[in-house]
């Protein structure tokens, strides 16, 4: 394997014929770590990396956590001491694989982040996710777009809701989607009457859709049963965008407001119907996939890898090589297009 990744970063060097001998890694095993199997995407993720490598002459280790950092350790152990080839892991906790990767390090096991950049550790070659920064710009420049910032003089009443605070993306979704925002809370023009504002303040352990439910039922009875008015949540994926709509649904009962998600999960688009969430970020996980697959092959056939981004994911160690695959906004106008045409969901899923 160490042959392996010096004829990757010496590529040029390498005669076609060289390259041909190399060029058939079938058979070997992928170790593939999915964080849980209780969100529609990673079953999506897993599904769609397995049947691609699988395609390619692979075989795959798919393991899924439970959510559980100390089973994702293990799990990760378990592919090292059986010999994976290559691991691909969407980790649960970005700073919690430090000393496991460190193992596969010293097996020559080569690491490539998926969706979640892995933090503090030498030991990841590469990482393939979607453009998670313009995920929450999107989402901020969404509501400013809705609720007509540029023009309107407001006052209108916002409240955030983001993931997990160990989820590394969770600081690009809310950087992004402050970028956009800050300007107009700064202005006057939005306001926080929960005040919670901060990371802490408005993140939700695991991304559950209970706890964001029970925090927003908290935000509803403490700032808006005088009937003041909420007019957008900003809300950074679609189980904690359900979460705020489960409680708006039983505790509220004003003007209804923007709310903003990701994924397109088929939980949601009930509501993003219905008008109760007024978009989604769609990320097409094949997408996704078809790209760290052929990461996976390139690397282990001595091949160069696609990467599209090498300025901004450093991850405590120096920038690790990205791709970064693009975001789209979906609303009740595209979502036929979007999901339906493009072959992502059946008519009959989004009954
Ligand atoms: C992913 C999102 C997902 C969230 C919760 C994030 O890291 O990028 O797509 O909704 O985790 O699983």
């Amino acid at each position: 394997m160490k042959k392996r990744i010096l004829a990757m970063t010496a590529v040029a060097a390498i005669s076609a014929l060289a390259l041909g001998a190399m060029a058939n890694a079938e058979g070997e095993t992928i170790g593939v770590a999915m964080p849980t199997q209780d969100l529609q995407r990673w079953n999506q993720d897993g599904e769609n990396m397995k049947a691609q490598l699988e395609e390619k002459g692979y075989v795959v280790d798919l393991q899924y956590a439970g959510n559980d950092v100390a089973t994702q350790v293990s799990q990760i152990e378990n592919m090292i001491a059986n010999g994976d080839q290559l691991l691909v892991i969407a980790s649960i906790e970005g700073d919690s694989l430090g000393t496991v990767l460190a193992q596969a390090k010293e097996a020559e096991i080569p690491v490539i982040a998926y969706d979640r950049l892995i933090m503090n550790t030498d030991a990841v070659s590469y990482y393939a996710t979607f453009d998670n920064y313009l995920v929450g710009k999107t989402q901020g420049q969404f509501i400013v777009d809705a609720l007509d910032l540029e023009n309107a003089d407001g006052p209108f009443n916002l409240e955030m809701v983001t993931g997990d605070p160990g989820d590394n993306n969770v600081n690009f979704f809310f950087g992004g989607a402050m970028e956009v925002l800050q300007p107009y809370i700064d202005a006057g023009k939005l306001v926080v009457p929960s005040g919670q504002m901060t990371k802490d303040e408005v993140a939700t352990a695991g991304w559950a859709t209970d706890a964001a439910q029970s925090r927003f039922e908290n935000i509803l009875s403490s700032n808006y049963a005088d009937g003041t008015t909420l007019h957008a949540v900003l809300a950074s994926n679609d189980s904690t965008a359900l979460g705020v709509a489960n409680a708006l649904a039983a505790n509220y009962t004003g003007e209804y407001p923007i709310i903003t998600g990701q994924d397109c999960d088929i939980a949601n688009m009930p509501n993003i119907i219905d008008g109760k969430q007024a978009m989604s970020v769609f990320k097409d996980t094949r997408t996704l996939a078809t790209k760290v697959v052929e990461m996976v092959d390139a690397i282990m056939t001595g091949a160069e890898a696609p990467v599209n981004d090498t300025e901004t994911y450093d991850n405590g160690t120096g920038v690790i090589p990205s791709y970064l695959c693009e975001p789209v906004a979906v609303t009740i106008d595209n979502y036929k297009e979007m999901l339906v045409d493009s072959g992502y969901y059946t008519e009959d899923q989004l009954q």
